[in-house]
């Protein structure tokens, strides 16, 4: 249980929200009556998702972000502040993916994805936290994966590595911000249909069989229905399968029988 946050009248921000679960997060935010900044490193992205908004009787407006510059980051919290006067939600969600087997994988797959899914949090800490503190109330909510819960993903060890680090950042951080009045969201989605595809950067042979828990693929709408409403109820953790709570609890219980029944489902 965190701080809720009621998204009527609310100003909320999100990065990568031109697309997939930000775009549909935006609206449903706006449709719950937030008023909206929308920021996507595409630009005609960003305002298609605030004309969705707009057309629907919400106010938004676009901007042009590339959450791997914190210069850039700090042009959105000056956009909500002249647009709007304040900032109550905070949405790290942008994401990339690299695909590859481990000992395919370079350095600049390992930077690529890290720089984007978690040293943009990071920056994002140094840019919004600030003002949330002083205000003494507000939300973040940060898109991690099931992948940062279970480790799946051995075709995707960088993306695993940053959701992982994802999960325990937006968990500390829940523990720095609670008692400052400000509430925290770790979003862990399995598979959702969106874009994402399009941001993959494959390296040598890739495996024909996905390396992601066979879970129900939902829709982003439905992702943002979820997030929405952890985010008015003060709910620190959502996930879209029912089955990933009781494989959480079979890992801690035995993680060498877990691992071992795990492999044995793995074929080479
Ligand atoms: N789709 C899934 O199955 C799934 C599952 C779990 C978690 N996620 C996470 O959800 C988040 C959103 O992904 P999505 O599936 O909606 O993908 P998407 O590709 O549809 O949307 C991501 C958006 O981020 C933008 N983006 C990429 N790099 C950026 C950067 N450097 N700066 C700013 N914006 C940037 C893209 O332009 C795109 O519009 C990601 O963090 C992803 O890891 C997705």
């Amino acid at each position: 249980m965190t701080h809720p946050l009621r998204l009527a009248g609310a100003v909320a921000v999100l990065t990568g929200a031109g697309s997939g679960i930000g775009r549909a997060s935006a609206v449903e935010f706006a449709r719950r009556g937030a008023r909206v900044v929308v920021s996507d490193l595409d630009a005609d992205r960003a305002a298609a998702t605030t004309a969705d908004i707009v057309k629907e009787g919400g106010e938004g407006v676009a901007v042009r972000v590339d959450v791997t510059s914190e210069a850039d980051l700090a042009g959105l919290r000056a956009a909500a502040l002249d647009r709007f006067g304040r900032v109550d939600l905070v949405m790290n969600n942008a994401g990339v993916l690299a695909v590859g087997a481990p000992e395919s994988l370079p350095d600049a797959a390992w930077e690529r994805v890290l720089d984007v899914n978690l040293l943009s949090v990071a920056r994002s800490n140094r840019v919004f936290l600030p003002l949330l503190l002083e205000q003494g109330s507000g939300h973040v909510v940060n898109t991690a994966s099931a992948s940062g819960l279970l480790a799946y993903g051995f075709d995707r060890l960088p993306y695993v590595a940053s959701k992982h680090a994802v999960v325990g950042v937006s968990e500390a951080l829940a523990l720095y911000l609670g008692p400052r009045g400000v509430g925290v969201t770790c979003l862990c989605p399995s598979g959702v249909i969106t874009n994402i595809m399009e941001q993959i950067t494959a390296y040598g042979p890739t495996s024909a069989t996905p390396r992601a828990p066979k879970h129900e693929i939902v829709t982003a709408e439905q992702v943002a229905t979820l997030t929405a409403d952890a985010v008015e109820r003060g709910q620190f953790l959502v996930v879209t399968a029912p089955e990933v709570q009781p494989e959480l609890v079979e890992r801690a219980t035995d993680l060498e029988a877990y691992l071992r029944a795990r492999i044995s489902e793995q074929s080479p």
